[in-house]
């Protein structure tokens, strides 16, 4: 894979995947703070490629922060016990013994069912599994331009409900759960609330359209009956989800990863069992979807 050698990036180094979608970001020090001007290209490979690694990063939990202050606010990370003294930061950590399923474990865009979500989420890995643990991510984006301009235009009125009722909701997945899980999860009523998003969103960045909507947080959409949610968004979903608009990222220790919630959803695809996985996440605060 080339570098991208245009004179758009002085300071890093950027290698895309050979979609576009996803790029590893090299030749800078992350434990120090970024020059205003490394800052802007890193937003730029941000903007352009949407998931950006940025491999061999030794962190620490303050340089995660003092990092992730730099993109911009935290966001408001609900329903999960921060880590102790860091009320922004989360560790994402399964045991070798937890038998439960593994944190992420569908398709979602991070906290879709805020007023406004996380425009970032950034993950760095401590502890890797010798098997399993990658992350997939889809390209909503290039998804929603592959659709026909008939099917475009049908969507373009169209408004979707995201609510987090199913995982983390009184009667959710978690308030069910009965094997051993490491992380916290605050079930709640608050969970039920439901947020509509327009279910075509334009990235106030860059202005491409993107499909935002996903399984785990869309649970309708305005006007429609269930079964014509049920058609639309099982299509859709399919379609999302077609390896055409998938990048598989593969973790090695001390990677952090920050994706574009705007424009992707991801999925945390497990297969670790037996091992111990140790992540720190953070989020950066987002608009109200237009
Ligand atoms: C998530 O933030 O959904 C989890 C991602 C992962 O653990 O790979």
């Amino acid at each position: 894979m080339l570098s991208e050698l245009s004179r758009e990036y002085r300071t890093i180094q950027v290698t895309p995947e050979p979609t576009g979608f996803g790029a590893a970001i090299t030749g800078l020090d992350l434990t120090r703070p970024m020059p205003a001007k490394t800052a802007a290209e890193v937003n730029a490979a941000w903007a352009r490629h949407a998931v950006v690694r940025f491999p061999d990063q030794p962190l620490d939990l303050d340089q995660l922060e003092a990092f992730t202050r730099q993109m911009g606010h935290f966001g408001d990370d609900p329903f999960i016990k921060p880590m102790p003294g860091r009320p922004n930061v989360l560790e994402l950590r399964r045991e070798a013994d937890e038998k439960a399923p593994n944190f992420g474990a569908g398709w979602h865009s991070d906290w879709s069912f805020q007023a406004s979500p996380p425009a970032a989420t950034l993950l760095r890995s401590e502890v890797v599994p010798p098997v399993g643990g990658d992350t997939l991510f889809a390209d909503c984006a290039r998804a929603y331009e592959a659709l026909s301009p008939t099917m475009q235009a049908m969507l373009a009125p169209l408004r979707a409900i995201h609510s987090a009722a199913r995982p983390y909701g009184s009667k959710g997945m978690f308030a069910k759960e009965t094997e051993k899980r490491t992380m916290q999860i605050i079930t709640s009523t608050e969970a039920d609330r439901t947020q509509v998003h327009p279910l075509v969103r334009t990235h106030p960045v860059t202005g491409r359209k993107a499909l935002f909507i996903s399984p785990v947080y869309t649970v309708g959409v305005e006007g429609l009956t269930a079964p014509e949610t049920e058609a639309l968004l099982g299509f859709l979903f399919k379609h999302m989800t077609d390896p055409q608009f998938i990048y598989r990222h593969r973790w090695s220790p001390g990677m952090l990863l920050m994706w574009d919630n705007r424009c992707t959803m991801h999925f945390a695809e497990g297969g670790y069992d037996g091992h111990l996985r140790v992540m720190h996440r953070t989020t950066v605060a987002g608009d109200a979807p237009v």
